[in-house]
């Protein structure tokens, strides 16, 4: 059954940096999202190190967390029904080289740090992501 849901979406800085913000947000809009809350912020990579703390293992987290906030980024809660697995769908593979025609990370992605976007992968984490960039 279908339900209306929150995600998290962050336009990263590789796609700030190229002014891609609209075009993307548009793109949410066409797909039935609904932006509840946005804005533009620029992280510390200490703040990136506490966002993205479930990679902390992986041997990607430091340049992960350098990368997040070498710029601005613009944060938004998205909403529709099965909000979490259509914007999975709509992203695409998280390495723009594996991502299919279409998805964002296809159209604007430059590699598998420079992806573009970044969207929750459950609908818990995105109530715990959702939070960290809004109810502070
Ligand atoms: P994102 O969806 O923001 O979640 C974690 C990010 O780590 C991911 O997108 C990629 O940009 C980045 N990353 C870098 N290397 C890897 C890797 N080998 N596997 C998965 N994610 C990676």
């Amino acid at each position: 059954m279908s339900k209306t849901e929150q995600t998290l979406s962050i336009i990263k800085p590789d796609a700030v940096e190229r002014n891609l913000q609209d075009q993307i947000k548009q793109e949410f809009k066409n797909k039935g999202f609904d932006i509840i809350r946005e804005k533009k912020i620029h992280i510390s990579k200490e703040e990136a190190e506490r966002f993205y703390k479930v990679h902390e293992s992986k041997p990607f987290y430091n340049d992960l967390c350098a990368y997040l906030s070498s710029g601005p980024i613009i944060v938004i809660t998205l909403q529709k029904e099965n909000a979490v697995i259509d914007n999975r769908k709509l992203m695409g593979a998280t390495n723009p080289r594996d991502a299919e025609e279409g998805t964002l990370r296809k159209k604007y992605g430059i590699s598998i740090d420079k992806n573009s976007v970044h969207g929750s992968d459950s609908i818990e984490n995105a109530k715990i992501e959702i939070e960290f960039f809004f109810n502070n």
